[in-house]
């Protein structure tokens, strides 16, 4: 049995999975104490992880009918993510590991979300082009094995697919997180109703969504006091479709570029339905795991941790956290 723990940002998680990634417990707490500003507060995201974490964990054991001795390995997410917030998960995984001097794999949140598709009932086996999109990050990776390691092809030049989402669904008026809202929003509007930009000129497989938001900014104001609910649906439509667009195309190129015939979609990102038909009509493979796998669970950390070399006790103790993607193992 291996325990997993995962507090890079707002919603604090624990899971038990087994050695052959059957899933037995997958608890997540989300604070959702962030709506008000806007975003997630670092500071107020670290206090409630520790207020929640024990119970959080004690939920997960009993769901899956485990003592912590029972257990075989402690993973936990390490970094990228919010210092404060990894900190708790951290320090909670070194004590509940070296109370029964268990072996610790130390998991890369990125390494993670890649990992869920690993998940029984229905493992996605590598090789294959994975996609994750998410509130902190977009990139798309060639997976050839299990990992650690994978090859990331592109990344966000600026903001991540999720934070695009996000921020269009502010100045639209809804709330945070604002992607599902966005969604709901769209579907009674027309997508070819704006021209909005897709970054489409910008070569390889690199995202940017900066232009695509300031391009929102004025068509908002472009509604003026006569922003009917109609013309509010059109644009959130239109501006939905810009990010698919931008996603589907760099998926196309890599695919291409690659010859693979295989995807994998991860990260909040992948519960958007628009998204979803957009890649399944490319005709390849897909892979999208459900919802509550997509977004940040500690499910994927588990399953990330099972091909992670452990730290035996006591060599974890002074394991450190990271906030940027600087430190993961990934190449490019
Ligand atoms: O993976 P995730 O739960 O957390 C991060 O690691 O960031 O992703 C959250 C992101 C948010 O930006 C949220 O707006 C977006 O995923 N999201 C969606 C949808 N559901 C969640 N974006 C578009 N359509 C959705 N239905
Ligand atoms: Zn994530």
């Amino acid at each position: 049995m291996i325990l997993a723990l995962e507090t890079s940002c707002d919603d604090t998680c624990a899971a038990v999975i087994t050695a052959e990634g059957e899933i037995r417990a997958n608890v997540i707490s989300s604070q959702r104490v962030h709506d008000r500003y806007g975003g997630v507060v670092p500071e107020i995201a670290s206090r409630h992880h520790l207020e929640l974490i024990g119970d959080v964990v004690e939920d997960a054991l009993a769901h899956a009918g485990q003592e912590l001795g029972e257990v075989e390995l402690v993973a936990v997410t390490r970094g990228p993510g919010l210092v404060a917030a990894l900190l708790v998960g951290v320090c909670t995984a070194k004590a509940l590991a070296a109370a029964y001097e268990l072996p610790f794999a130390a998991v890369d949140h990125l390494h993670g979300h890649v990992a869920a598709s690993f998940l029984a009932p229905a493992p996605f086996e590598p090789p294959f082009l994975s996609l994750i999109a998410s509130g902190g990050h977009t990139f798309l990776a060639a997976v050839k094995d299990h990992g650690p390691d994978y090859e990331v092809l592109g990344q966000t030049l600026d903001d991540a697919a999720g934070e695009a989402f996000d921020k269009g669904a502010r100045l639209l008026g809804l709330g945070y997180p604002g992607g599902a809202a966005l969604e709901r929003l769209a579907r009674d509007g027309d997508p070819a109703a704006f021209d909005l930009p897709r970054a489409a000129k910008l070569p390889g497989l690199d995202f940017s969504f900066a232009g695509l938001k300031t391009a929102l900014l004025y068509r908002v104001r472009g509604l003026g006091p006569e922003q009917t609910e109609r013309r509010r649906a059109d644009l959130a439509a239109s501006y939905q479709r810009a990010i698919v667009e931008s996603l589907a195309l760099r998926v196309e190129r890599a695919l291409s570029g690659t010859g693979t015939d295989r995807l994998a979609v991860g990260g909040g990102v992948a519960a958007n339905t628009a998204l979803r038909e957009r890649l399944t009509r490319l005709g390849v493979e897909l892979n999208v795991p459900p919802r509550e796998l997509c977004t940040d669970n500690a499910a994927m950390i588990a399953s990330a941790g099972r091909y992670v070399e452990p730290a035996p006790y006591p060599n974890y103790l002074d394991l450190d956290v990271y906030a940027t993607g600087e430190r993961a193992p990934v190449t490019r």
